[in-house]
């Protein structure tokens, strides 16, 4: 292991993202407004690949029919969507069996909720945090009231929007069946150290749940290293179609109740599908492997590497990009009048920045900042409990959010910043 990030380090001393090269892969960046608008809602959405773009339309326009039949069409479509499911899965390093498509990621939770009915009874605890999106809170709240289960907040700091592992400690016990954590706050951008967790969750013999959606696009998932139960995160993110990843351990499908319609139980990857695929929008994740395909070949040599290991090799370049542009826009935020929530230097964390002022509401912030050319949106951005636990008073209006992608530059950066100056000169 520790030989293996020698190398990586090694490879990704002498890189550095070829920032022109990767807004060639996006076609938003060939229209005008692409060009001009610095794009800093990322963890909205990320912009979608060409080779995305390319395979969904394929799809449309030339097969788009019930796949998996006899005929050239449908027997076409069935391909792509094994292709898609096979890529992501080779992307991710595991079997397509233990992957679950769905709309979003909020409904594959929602799903997995459900299918833990079985572990979750009566006399048994669910541990999920104060600091996450909800979609990885309601649906086990849900569930502890249905089948009348306890659930448990672990809180976070009210100064710091973080978690400290020492109250973890204090609420496992031999009742505590799953703890649910998110890898990264879409708010403050803290990643959370989930190996540790982890190790504290398993002594109490609990299954680990975590959300990756704000973390994935900056970081590609290593499940090897991970070690979690469950993992979740949407491709919409990581410049794909609108869908959520649910990768769960074998082990652990094994103990949950089938969503699926009974005669479709036998198919491991059929198990927790409750609502049938969006065709189209999985065969296009083939071109997820496409996009990091393209960087790794621009950047990199070794083409017999896996894919898993080609996109965490991208994904390097690309997390060193970003937070060199973070870096450089929180030492300018640094110098205003506003709250950064959360950590205000980029130690330990994503390029995901929240920040409000006293006086200038939020949305004001997101609205003039249209003005620079500058995309950011304003609200608590589903993180409700997580902004209240932190004293934001209204949660409407929320934080501004500043988050961001590969595609960033230095300029925008400067530019974002100067924007908000001139938006807060009034603020003392
Ligand atoms: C951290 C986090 N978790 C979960 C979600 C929900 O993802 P989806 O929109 O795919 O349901 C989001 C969406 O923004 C998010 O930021």
């Amino acid at each position: 292991m520790l030989i293996c990030h020698i190398i990586l380090f090694k490879t990704l001393r002498m890189k550095s993202l070829d920032v022109a090269f990767v807004k060639q892969q996006f076609p938003v960046f060939q229209t005008p407004t692409g060009q001009t608008l610095g794009f800093l809602d990322n963890a909205g959405g990320s912009f979608v690949a060409g080779a995305v773009i390319d395979r969904l339309t394929d799809f449309y326009r030339n097969y788009k029919v019930q796949p998996y039949g006899a005929n050239p069409l449908s027997s076409r479509a069935g391909e792509a969507m094994d292709l898609g499911r096979q890529t992501m899965a080779d992307l991710l390093n595991v079997s397509p069996d233990f992957i679950t498509l769905g709309a979003s990621s909020t409904q594959c939770f929602n799903t997995l909720a459900q299918a833990c009915v079985p572990l979750v009874k009566k006399n048994t605890e669910v541990i999920v945090t104060e600091q996450d999106h909800e979609s990885n809170i309601g649906g086990w709240e849900r569930l502890c009231q249905q089948q009348g289960a306890t659930l448990k907040f672990w809180k976070v700091d009210p100064a710091t929007g973080e978690l400290a592992l020492e109250d973890l400690e204090k609420l496992l016990n031999p009742a505590t069946v799953l703890v649910c954590v998110t890898h990264s706050s879409n708010i403050i951008g803290t990643i959370n150290p989930l190996a540790e967790i982890g190790q504290r969750v398993r002594s109490v013999g609990a299954r680990f749940v975590v959300d990756g959606v704000s973390c994935a696009p900056h970081s590609w998932p290593n499940l090897d290293e991970l070690d979690v139960d469950a993992y979740v995160f949407s491709t919409y993110k990581t410049y794909g179609t609108h869908q959520g990843v649910l990768v769960v351990k074998p082990d652990f499908l094994e103990l949950l109740a089938p969503q699926c319609h009974f005669f479709n139980t036998p198919y491991l990857n059929k198990r927790l599908d409750s609502a049938g695929p969006d065709h189209a929008a999985i065969a296009a994740l083939a071109g997820i492997g496409d996009y990091f395909q393209a960087l790794y070949s621009h950047h990199f040599t070794d083409e017999s590497l896996p894919l898993h290991q080609k996109a965490r090799l991208v994904s390097g370049l690309m997390h060193a990009h970003e937070t060199a542009l973070c870096d450089q826009l929180l030492r300018q935020l640094n110098t205003l009048p506003i709250r950064i929530l959360g950590r205000s230097t980029v130690e330990n964390r994503e390029a995901n920045i929240s920040l409000t002022a006293a006086k200038v509401p939020s949305k004001t912030l997101a609205d003039g900042l249209v003005a620079y050319d500058i995309a950011a949106k304003n609200g608590h951005f589903y993180a409700y409990r997580l902004l209240q636990a932190m004293g934001v008073k209204d949660l409407t209006d929320g934080v501004l959010r500043i988050s961001l992608s590969h595609y960033n530059t230095s300029e925008e950066m400067d530019r974002c910043a100067a924007g908000l100056r001139e938006l807060l000169k009034n603020e003392s």
